[in-house]
């Protein structure tokens, strides 16, 4: 059960991550942060590279921090960017590998929160493990 309270300090947690993004080409600055089903909480930002497709996102981040410390469940992540943007698709299909019931809580530079999804929400029919199994 996500509170409120929850919810806040979660979107706080990646607000004050955001202030770590390394984004000096789009000056786009993303923070994230992960809540585990344990309750622990792992954040991230994007870090990109004068190479530019070797730019890894904030969801990704936080999640792999979180994966990497024995992590696999998580009960929400929150994003905070300028103006509300939502998780790219490859974010959102690292995000599926975890659970689709995850929420996904969008947020400003406000610490307001703007849209609450699922992962199911935000990619639907996805490819999982399922579609790997042999037939
Ligand atoms: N970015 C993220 O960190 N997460 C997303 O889901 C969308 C995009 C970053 C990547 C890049 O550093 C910048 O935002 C502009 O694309």
């Amino acid at each position: 059960m996500l509170t409120n309270e929850i919810r806040e300090t979660l979107i706080q947690k990646a607000l004050e991550a955001r202030n770590w993004a390394y984004a000096p080409y789009s000056n786009y600055a993303v923070g994230a942060a992960v809540l585990t089903e344990s309750g622990k909480i792992y954040d991230g930002v994007n870090v990109e590279n004068a190479v530019y497709p070797l730019t890894m996102c904030a969801e990704r981040v936080a999640i792999f921090k979180a994966v990497s410390q024995g992590e696999k469940t998580f009960q929400a992540i929150a994003v905070v960017t300028r103006n509300g943007g939502t998780p790219c698709g490859s974010c959102r299909q690292v995000m599926a590998e975890f659970g689709m019931d995850t929420i996904v809580l969008i947020a400003d530079t406000s610490g307001k929160l703007i849209t609450e999804y699922t992962v199911a929400d935000l990619l639907p029919n996805s490819f999982s493990q399922d579609d790997l199994a042999a037939s």
